[in-house]
């Protein structure tokens, strides 16, 4: 459903995507994995198209979306949790959502399918984003991508900085949204997590890919080498 090929990307003089190529199958999760700064956040970002590229190509459902800016990826159904939630901290959990809902183009998610997914938000829905713990923040954010249906969502380390609780609720909320056929790019330093949620991994090292293939066709500790520090 997604197709990177040969994608390069440089912050200034620093070349931090080398040729990636990606293919993400649908209605599955694809792990995205690697240690700090290797690129993950950066290529999330050149494909939902908040970052420009020098080389290569984003293909989503056979369309070719590398010259469209972002809002049109994401109306085309690519929906994004960014690291660290990036919630609207004066904003209401109500406000918060009707931003997501403005990213949409065809009809959107019923606050009530969002609620059902995530309770803490019906009982929250009048409080301020920024008076949400981290872990209430990450639902929403997750929540704010879901409005607008889409097909694909690139989830950016959700399970940072959040209590276990919340992080198995997160994870019932993914295995719901595969259930329905939706795709996943899941990028994680949480590796358990994501190994239970992934059918498919990739890992990427000083921004290349260094290893990918089947969760269950890889060594556990395979993978483990390379995230170790
Ligand atoms: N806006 C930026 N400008 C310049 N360099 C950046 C910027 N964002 C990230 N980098 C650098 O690019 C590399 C990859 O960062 P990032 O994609 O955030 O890695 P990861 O998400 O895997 O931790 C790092 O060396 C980081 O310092
Ligand atoms: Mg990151």
């Amino acid at each position: 459903m997604l197709n990177v090929r040969g994608l390069d990307q440089y912050y200034g003089g620093s070349h931090t995507l080398r040729g990636i190529d990606l293919d993400v199958p649908e209605g599955t999760c694809t792990a995205l994995l690697g240690r700090n700064g290797v690129g993950k956040t950066t290529l999330l970002r050149c494909l939902i198209g908040e970052l420009p590229v020098a080389r290569g190509t984003v293909q989503l459902g056979g369309e070719d979306l590398t010259a469209l800016p972002s809002y049109e990826r994401a109306r085309r159904g690519m929906g994004y949790v960014p690291q660290g939630r990036e919630i609207f901290s004066r904003l209401t959990v109500g406000e918060n959502l009707a931003v997501g809902e403005s990213a949409a183009r065809g009809a959107t998610a019923p606050l009530s399918e969002l609620e059902a997914l995530f309770p803490i938000l019906r009982t929250m829905r009048h409080r301020r984003g920024g008076d949400l713990s981290g872990g209430q923040q990450q639902q929403l954010a997750i929540a704010r991508a879901l409005i607008s249906r889409p097909r694909l969502l690139l989830l950016d380390e959700p399970t940072e900085g959040i209590q276990p609780s919340t992080i198995k609720e997160i994870g019932r909320v993914l295995r719901a949204l595969l259930e329905r056929k939706m795709t996943i790019i899941l990028v994680e330093q949480y590796l358990d997590f994501a190994l239970e949620l992934a059918e498919h991994c990739a890992v990427l090292s000083r921004g290349e890919i260094v290893l990918r293939g089947r969760i269950t066709e890889l060594e556990p500790a395979q993978v483990r080498r390379h995230l170790a520090v």
